[in-house]
């Protein structure tokens, strides 16, 4: 992007604090070093920010798409940022990139409600999905939104957890993927459907009652959530009907590829190109939504199972199914027809990349130049937390 207007003006590229949860993939992605943060904000320095957009993609939110109109050489200092609780405002219409977006893609509503104004949402079912006697908690929980809540495939809502933190401020929101289409959870509109994991240790496996989650598994029917969003516009689906969507996640990553499956198949007599899920769990007990994916009218989806515990096999994750599957892989990652949608644990994303990479190395593509150009064209899209 240019962000030099004039001789005069400049695009100053600035993170909401609003919206900004401190996920750090912005300033990880920056190549100039122009994003930095302290304990309360994440923000950018104008003198070394040249519009790349390289930080576009990651960020979950949609936080670190904001752009002002300022004076050259009266450009927000990061000071000045650092002390921000809000943007100030925009002159005109506060403008967004479609960077990194499927051309086809619909365009989304963004942050109608936020933390200081969330909605009050009802919850209207509250399921477990992993079987009672497996160790992990894994929720369908439904709420009730408002009439003007409208979500697309791909985005998530924030939930905020009740209770103050440590410095007496309202807590940090946590973000949840939808897992319902944008008509609606079963057809039922304003209906959203979240994938919830009780979260019970932290990811080196010691004790930690995750605070959100467990508030959301213990929702009851009738209970309210306070939401926000809805967020994020890097992981919506392509509304052209004859793309293909491959498809790779595990665990709780399925809920945008359940609300893309079930958008789809709404529209099942328009589609012409494929849907490819290639999912990861531990067991078919573990698996949410195990029984629903099977039961998927017969050709409309291919899908490929990992189970990594299930006594008497070998582990098997996502990327040693696509390592099996090398031909159908070669032919997504070159067909630009294709977009590619990965979400679920953090780990797993470089061992799908370095999948990905040996893959395209036995069939002599450049993985590193691919990668770019799928980035850049809307074709690659991840979502790991
Ligand atoms: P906290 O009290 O905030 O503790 C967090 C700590 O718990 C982490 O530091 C980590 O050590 C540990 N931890 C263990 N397992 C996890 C885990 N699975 N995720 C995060 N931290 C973990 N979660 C879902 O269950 N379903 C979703 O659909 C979902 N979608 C997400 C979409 C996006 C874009 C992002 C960024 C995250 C998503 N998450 C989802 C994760 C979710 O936002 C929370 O981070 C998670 O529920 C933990 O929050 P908490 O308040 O319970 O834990
Ligand atoms: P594992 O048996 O090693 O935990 P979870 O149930 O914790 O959300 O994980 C979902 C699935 O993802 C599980 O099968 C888990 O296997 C698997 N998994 C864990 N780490 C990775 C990784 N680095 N790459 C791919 N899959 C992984």
């Amino acid at each position: 992007m240019d962000i030099n207007i004039s001789d005069d003006l400049l695009k100053q590229h600035l993170i909401d604090p609003e919206l900004c949860i401190r996920c750090d993939t912005c300033e990880s992605a920056c190549p100039s070093n122009a994003i930095t943060h302290d304990i309360r904000n994440y923000v950018v320095d104008a003198d070394a920010c040249n519009g790349c957009l390289e930080c576009i993609s990651g960020c979950p939110t949609g936080a670190i798409d904001n752009w002002r109109t300022v004076h050259r050489g009266a450009a927000y200092t990061v000071a000045e940022q650092l002390g921000w609780d809000h943007l100030p405002p925009a002159m005109g219409v506060a403008e967004k990139t479609r960077q990194g977006i499927p051309a086809s893609a619909a365009t989304p509503m963004e942050n109608a409600y936020t933390r200081e104004a969330p909605l009050r949402a009802i919850v209207v079912e509250n399921r477990r999905l992993t079987a009672e006697t497996s160790a992990s908690d894994i929720r369908h929980i439904v709420l009730e939104a408002a009439d003007d809540f409208a979500w697309l495939e791909g985005q998530s809502i924030g939930v905020l957890p009740p209770g103050l933190d440590a410095a007496g401020h309202r807590h940090m929101m946590r973000l949840y993927s939808v897992a319902s289409p944008r008509g609606g959870d079963s057809g039922i509109k304003n209906r959203l459907a979240l994938t919830v994991k009780r979260v019970l240790e932290d990811h080196e496996g010691k004790p930690h009652r995750g605070l959100c989650s467990n508030h959301i598994c213990d929702l009851q029917p009738g209970a309210v959530a306070e939401i926000t969003g809805p967020h994020g516009r890097n992981f919506l689906m392509p509304d052209d009907p004859s793309t293909t969507l491959l498809m790779i996640c595990t665990g709780t990553g399925i809920a945008p590829m359940r609300a893309m499956l079930a958008q789809r198949l709404q529209r099942l007599h328009t589609i012409s190109g494929r849907q490819i899920l290639f999912y990861g769990a531990r067991t078919p007990e573990e698996m949410p939504y195990h029984a629903e994916l099977l039961a998927l009218p017969r050709g409309f989806a291919e899908t490929e199972f990992a189970f990594s515990r299930v006594d008497g096999q070998p582990k098997r994750y996502v990327q040693d199914a696509l390592r099996d599957h090398t031909a159908l892989v070669t032919n997504c990652l070159s067909d630009e027809n294709c977009y590619i949608y990965l979400c679920g644990l953090k780990g797993m994303e470089a061992g799908v990349l370095a999948a990905f990479e040996e893959i395209c190395r036995n069939s002599g593509i450049d993985w590193h130049e691919l990668a770019g150009k799928l980035k850049h064209n809307g074709r690659l899209h991840v979502e790991t937390y």
